[in-house]
C-alpha cells in the first residue's frame, strides 16, 4: 500500500488541526505518537479518507481520497473508542454486517465469523452483546468485526487505551502478530517502539520522522520540555 500526501492540510474554521504536510508511506508497520490534540486522529482519518484535507490531497494506491465517497472500503479502521465501533447488539450480526456490505454470500457468513474469531480465541464472544462486554473484550469484538472484511490496511487508534494489563497484553500480543499493514495511534509507547517507522506529531505538525525507538526518544524531549 502506497500512502501519498502532498501538502495536505486540515483546518476546523481558525483552528489548524493538521499543517501542510508531504510525505510517502510505504512501510508495513506504521506508529502514530504526539500529545493530546496534536493531530494523531486527524492524520489517520486522512488515510480512509474520513477526513478530507481543505488543502492539498491525500493519494492512497494512486486515488486521490476527495474522490471516494466517504470511507475507504479497503481501509479498516478501529476507532479510539471501540463502545462507537460495534452498531449491531449481537457481536456475530456486527461482523456479518460489514461482510454483507461487501457482498460475501449468506452461505459463506458463518464461517468467515467462526474463522476471525477463531483467529483471536474469541468464539465465546460470538453470541454475546456488545453492550455488555468489558473494554478489552469490545477491543477484541471490533478488531474482529474490521479484520473479517479483510482489509489492506488497518489503522488502530489508541488500541490499548481503556485496557488492563493483562488485556493490554492480548491486545498488544494480536497487534505484534498481525500480518497485516497496520498504522497504530498510541500513547503506549512500547506498542510501537520496535517499529520502523514511527511518526510523531506536535501541535499539528509531523515534528519527528523516524524508528521506532529514535521516534519515542523525540517525543519524550517534545512532551517533557
Ligand atoms: N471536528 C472537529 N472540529 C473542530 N476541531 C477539531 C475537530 N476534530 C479535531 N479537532 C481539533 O483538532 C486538533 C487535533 O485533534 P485530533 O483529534 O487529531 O488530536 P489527537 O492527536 O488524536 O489527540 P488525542 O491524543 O487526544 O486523541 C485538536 O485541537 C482538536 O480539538
Ligand atoms: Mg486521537
Amino acid at each position: 500500500m502506497e500512502i501519498r500526501f502532498e501538502q495536505a492540510e486540515v483546518r476546523y474554521g481558525e483552528k489548524v488541526a493538521l499543517q501542510p504536510l508531504s510525505l510517502l508511506l510505504t512501510e508495513n508497520r506504521i506508529g502514530v505518537i504526539g500529545l493530546n490534540g496534536s493531530g494523531k486522529t486527524t492524520f489517520a482519518r486522512m488515510i480512509n479518507g474520513l477526513v478530507k484535507p481543505t488543502s492539498g490531497k491525500v493519494m492512497v494506491n494512486g486515488k486521490d481520497t476527495t474522490d471516494a465517497n466517504g470511507a475507504l472500503a479497503d481501509i479498516g479502521f478501529i476507532f479510539q473508542s471501540p463502545q462507537n465501533q460495534i452498531i449491531l447488539p449481537i457481536v456475530r450480526e456486527d461482523i456479518a454486517l460489514g461482510l454483507k456490505a461487501r457482498g460475501v454470500a449468506k452461505n459463506e457468513l458463518d464461517a468467515r465469523i467462526d474463522g476471525v474469531l477463531g483467529r483471536f480465541g474469541a468464539q465465546a464472544l460470538g453470541d454475546r452483546r456488545a453492550h455488555e462486554l468489558s473494554g478489552g473484550e469490545l477491543q477484541i469484538a471490533a478488531l474482529c468485526s474490521v479484520l473479517a472484511t479483510e482489509p489492506a490496511l488497518l489503522i488502530l487508534d489508541e488500541p490499548t487505551n481503556q485496557l488492563d494489563l493483562k488485556n493490554r497484553q492480548k491486545v498488544a500480543s494480536i497487534i505484534s502478530n498481525l500480518p497485516e499493514n497496520i498504522i497504530v495511534i498510541s500513547h503506549d509507547l512500547d506498542l510501537v517502539a520496535d517499529f520502523d517507522r514511527v511518526l510523531v506529531f506536535d501541535q499539528g505538525r509531523l515534528a519527528a520522522d523516524a524508528p521506532g525507538r529514535d521516534a519515542v526518544n523525540r517525543y519524550r524531549d517534545i512532551a517533557l520540555a
